[in-house]
């Protein structure tokens, strides 16, 4: 059975961000030979071009685990009707040298969820816009604005109801994409 590792970045270091629930509780629909890590990017450096030549080891670190990976999830918040600083300045900082990103060429899936009712679709655009550049062929459809109701989780932390089989469909529109597009 061919293993698939997916890169799983979460836009937010908050200790109970829904948006790393919602990624814990998403891998959990995908079959099992989809392995899913979450990067660590809470603690790489403000990206500097003049680091360029000599990487610290937190972004060397964040590299390797993209290049190991077959495909990335991105779950993120929106801030500011844009995507958190956070989450560009992993990006930036994995995405250079110049010609030595490490996300070229990696399908990408992209959801959110929030408070409100937009469900982090101004966010969502934004990293779209990026990956486009990044040359990461990112799933369009079904799109995945998710506003966090009451009952979308149960008390375990699960997807429950409506939200869940929504998610179930999502996970595995991704599956395929991963397979179709994985290098
Ligand atoms: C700096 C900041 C800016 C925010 N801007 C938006 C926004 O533009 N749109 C929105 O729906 N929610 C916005 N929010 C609310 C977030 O959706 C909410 O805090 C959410 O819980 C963050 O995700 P997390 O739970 O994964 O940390 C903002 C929150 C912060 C802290």
């Amino acid at each position: 059975m061919t293993q698939y590792q997916i890169a799983v970045v979460v836009g937010s270091l908050r200790k109970d961000s829904f948006n790393r629930k919602l990624a814990n509780a998403l891998v959990k629909l995908a079959p099992p030979e989809f392995v899913f890590r979450q990067l660590q990017i809470g603690d790489l450096p403000l990206y500097n071009q003049d680091d360029d030549a000599d990487q610290a080891a937190p972004v060397k670190r964040l590299k390797s685990e993209i290049l190991a990976s077959q495909g990335v999830l991105f779950v993120t918040p929106e801030y500011n009707r844009s995507i958190p600083g956070l989450l560009k300045n992993a990006i930036d900082n994995a995405s250079r040298p110049y010609g030595q990103s490490a996300w070229a060429g990696k399908p990408a899936g992209v959801l959110g969820i929030s408070p409100g009712a937009i469900g982090t679709a101004l966010a969502q655009q934004h990293l779209r816009n990026v990956l486009a550049y990044l040359d990461m062929p990112t799933m369009g459809q079904t799109e995945a604005f998710i506003q966090n109701k009451e009952g979308l989780f149960d008390a375990n932390g699960e997807l429950a109801g409506d939200g869940r089989k929504f998610l179930q469909a999502w996970i595995d529109k991704y599956v395929v994409w991963v397979k179709k597009h994985a290098a």
